[in-house]
This record gives C-alpha cells, structure tokens and sequence, in this order.
C-alpha cells in the first residue's frame, strides 16, 4: 500500500508549486465540473490536482478494490479484526447487504425502530416536555449534532439537552433549568461501562427520584437494567455498530423525539441514499471515493498535517465536533490492521468552525500562515429564514473565501501578499433538510471508511482511547485519599498539589 501511495510523489512534486488559478484556466469544462449525488453538489475545482493525478488517484482506489471494500462492509464482513467484528451502520438505514449477517442485523435494526416509535408514542403521550440525552462521544456527539442542526424540523413536543462531560459544573447547570417531574432522561451508552455516563446517569436518576422516567440504549442490556432501567424502557444497541456511527440506531432516541418520527426516517432515508451511490457509484463519480482521495493527495502526496471543515451555516456549527471524533477516533491509527507497523502518515488533524465566525478568528492563519491547510466548505443554497440580505452575506463570504485561498493576491507589500495555492472543496446543500443532513454524514462515513482501506488500517477500533481511561481509575483512590501504590512522580506532586487547594 504505502509503495502505492509513493506513487503520488511524481505527481505532488509537478503540482507542489502549482497556482490552483492556471490548473483552473487549463482544463475549460474544470471550474462547472462536480458531483451530484441526490441532494448534495460537490466541487473539486480548487483542489491542487490535474487531470493526470486525478487518474492516478483513482487508479490508487482501484488498485486497492475500495469497491470491494465497501460490498464487504455492508455484506457484513469482519471489517474491524481487533475486536473481531463487522461495523453494519449502514443495515440501520438500509437493506442492500447481500448476506444472511446483514439482512439480520437490518431486521434487529427495524424492530428496534419499532420500539423506539412506540417508547416515543408514550412520552408524547405524556407530561414530560423536556428530554435529557445523557451520553459521551458517539452516544452525544451524532444526536447533538442532528438535534441542533434540524431545530427548523422540529415537531417542538420536547426541548432536548444533552448532557455529556463529567465536569459536575454540566449537571449542575443543566437541573437547574429543569424540573424533574417533566423531565425523561435517556441514558445512551453503547457499554453501559463508561465513567462519564455512569456518574452523571446517577446524577440525574437520584434528581428524578426514581427510574419511571429513565431511559436507556445500550449493547449491555442487563447492565442498563442493574442500574436501575426498567427492562421495557431500554433500546438495544448491538456490538456490530460502532459509537461514532450509530446515530442511525436508537442512539437515535433524542433524534427522534425532537424531530419526529418522520423527520427520523427521512433521515435515515438520505443516509440510505448514500449508501446506494457509495455502491453503485463508478469510482470517478463516487463522492464518498472521490472525497476520501482527495484527503489522502493533501495528506500524503502534498504532505498537508490538518484539515478544516467549515460549515457556512449556523445549523451546522457542531459537525466540525462530530467529524472530530467520526474521522479522528476512525483513523487515527499507526499500525496495519494485521497490527504491523505503516510507513506513511495517516489521519491529519481535523478542526474547523463555522463561517463567517471563523473569519474573524483563525482565517488569518489560514490565509498567511506556514502551513497550508485544506479545507472543506459546506453552504447551503436556499436558508430556512427570510433575512435574504443575510444569506446573501453569507454565501458572497463563502464564496469570497474559497477563491482568496486558491488564488491568493500578489502586491509589492510582503505584509499584505496572500499566497493562495489553499484548496478547498465546496459542498452546497440545496436546503438542511434530514435527507440532506443524512446524506452528508454518510458521505462523510463512507469517505473515512475508504481512507481507511486505502491505508490500509481498521477504522472501526479506538484503542488509543483506554490507557488514559485505566490510569484515571487507578488514580481516584489516590486523589480521594492522597496515597496511592506506585504512583508516577510527576502525578503525584500534582496530587499534592491538587489536594493542597481542595
Ligand atoms: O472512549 C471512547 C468511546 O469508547 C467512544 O468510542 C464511544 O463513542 C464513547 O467512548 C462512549 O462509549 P459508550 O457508548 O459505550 O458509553
């Protein structure tokens, strides 16, 4: 693999001082050329490629049989070796795995949406105006994200909240708003083990006053009963659906609730419909191939360290959040799936905010800094509100911003030159709808899957997350009583300290 992606070098060091600008002007039909998949436009015109890298890129993907790699995820194979498991978030939403493990998980997926529905008909059926989503990482950031982005679709039955650091400062803030006897607390965790959930879920259970209006989905059932969850109000989760992708799920519940069953469904629906171009697509008009392709030319040929998404939408202000741990927990890996060692960079650093509020933060280094950084634009063509001068502003910034990067400006002045020569892909949403939305998380899924392959690492394990999880057990008895066996030296004298001021 990594002699394959050496075979970009040629190519990265024709383009390297490349003007984006000149490949523009060099191919007539580039600057209109882009991919229309369903309810989302994309455009690779600013990326610093050519026709002929662009071939040698997707030679790269067919090289690697990425769409082999994708029927195997949604047939079901095991995909993620580590935990010896498949990863079958797409049979949550969609029914095209041709295997019997597949068309099993899609049936669970269906009767839990089932239950999810009929657990939904109650509340609404009942007092409760207001829902707590209790969770951390993918049992928060997916329905966080969806609940914020699809406030204009939402059926107003419940205000939703979510609740996820372990910081006491978040549950104190959040009860204080609330009153307990209107309040549902969902427990959303695929372990049911996590420290974060668990502490808090106590938090709130005791507030609540008992276990009626509690709630829980998760793998470990009967962990969620010992807790205290009536068996009838817990939702399953399965193991063959990872954290970061399981919004799809009865994760979902929040989702749900705040947007209605319809609205949780069309989600699905635009989710579903990636699926099927990811699957059917050729690989030179396939925008989940095509988009992970071009994170690997300005990771590995270009030699790029970080990537940002902008959001031009308010609405989608958290999907810098949520692809922070969708694409950084999925391939932030340094070793082959077979655990032997790689020889070339993987993940690049995902960050980002949305616009225009980042102009007036960190574009600057953006514009004029050492480091190129490759950006992904998302707009939305037609806005949800009626303040047209607004979202004029807002599209003529976005539009602004994606040709100063690749263009730059030249002038006598150094202090003021702009060496453009940043690419950028725009991704325009016709509107934020729960098909659009779902589209694009898909797509964004698909694309760390297809990076993942073409790296040749498993993007469906997190192990780099459980050396910090163990020590921070092993240091609570220490930071209750100030003695602890063996403690590493340096925590030990911040335990002294710590204690000192508590
Ligand atoms: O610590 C990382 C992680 O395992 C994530 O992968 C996961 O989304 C999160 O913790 C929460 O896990 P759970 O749903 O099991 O509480």
């Amino acid at each position: 693999m990594s002699a394959a992606l050496a075979g970009l070098a040629p190519h990265a060091a024709r383009l390297a001082a490349a003007r984006i600008p000149d490949l523009v002007a060099a191919d007539s039909e580039r600057a209109a050329r882009a991919l229309r998949v369903g309810p989302l436009y994309a455009n690779f015109a600013r990326q610093k490629t050519d026709a002929e890298a662009a071939a040698a890129l997707t030679a790269l993907a067919r090289e690697a049989d990425v769409a082999g790699a994708l029927r195997a995820l949604v047939d079901g194979a095991m995909v993620n070796p580590s935990e010896r498991r498949p990863a079958l978030h797409t049979a949550l939403r969609s029914d095209l795995g041709d295997s019997d493990t597949a068309r099993d998980a899609h049936a669970q997926a269906v009767a839990a949406r089932a239950r999810m529905l009929e657990l939904i008909a109650e509340l609404e059926a009942s007092e409760v105006t207001d829902i707590v989503n209790v969770g951390i990482g993918g049992s928060d950031l997916g329905p966080r994200l969806v609940v914020d982005a699809l406030g204009d679709v939402a059926t107003g039955r419940f205000r939703v909240h979510f609740l996820s650091n372990v910081d006491g400062s978040a549950a104190q803030r959040l009860i204080r708003e609330l009153d307990p006897a209107r309040t549902a607390v969902v427990l959303v965790s695929k372990s049911f083990g996590t420290q974060e959930t668990l502490l808090n879920g106590r938090i709130l259970k005791d507030w609540l006053g008992g276990g009626e209006r509690l709630y829980a989905v998760s793998a470990n059932v009967p962990k969620a009963e010992a807790f205290g969850v009536a068996a009838e109000r817990v939702l399953p989760m399965w193991d063959w659906v990872g954290g970061r992708y399981s919004l799809w799920s009865a994760v979902g519940f929040a989702i749900a609730l705040a947007i209605g069953s319809d609205g949780f469904e069309r989600l699905l629906a635009g989710a579903a419909s990636m699926d099927a171009h990811v699957l059917e697509a050729p690989l030179e008009e396939n925008l989940p191939v095509q988009h992970a392709l071009h994170v690997i030319w300005n990771r590995n040929g270009l030699g790029y360290p970080t990537h940002a998404v902008l959001p031009y939408d308010e609405r989608l202000a958290l999907l810098p959040a949520y692809l922070q741990q969708l694409v950084m927990e999925s391939l932030g890996k340094r070793v082959a799936r077979d655990g032997s060692a790689i020889d070339h960079a993987t993940v690049p650093v995902l960050w980002g905010g949305a616009g225009t509020n980042s102009q007036h933060s960190f574009f600057q280094a953006l514009h004029q800094g050492t480091d190129v950084i490759p950006c992904d634009f998302i707009g939305t063509a037609v806005p949800a509100h009626d303040y047209a001068d607004n979202h004029r502003a807002l599209l003529a910034n976005l539009l602004a911003q994606t040709e100063a990067f690749a263009n730059g400006a030249d002038v006598d002045d150094p202090q003021k030159v702009y060496p453009g020569g940043r690419p950028s892909t725009l991704i325009l949403l016709e509107t934020l709808s729960p098909e659009s939305l779902g589209a694009l998380i898909a797509m964004y899924e698909h694309s760390v899957y297809v990076q993942s392959v073409l790296w040749g690492i498993n993007a469906f394990d997190q192990w780099g997350v459980e050396l910090g999880k163990k020590i921070a057990g092993e240091l609570l008895p220490a930071l209750e009583s100030g003695e602890g066996a063996q403690l590493d030296p340096v925590t030990a004298a911040l335990i002294v300290e710590i204690r000192r001021r508590g």
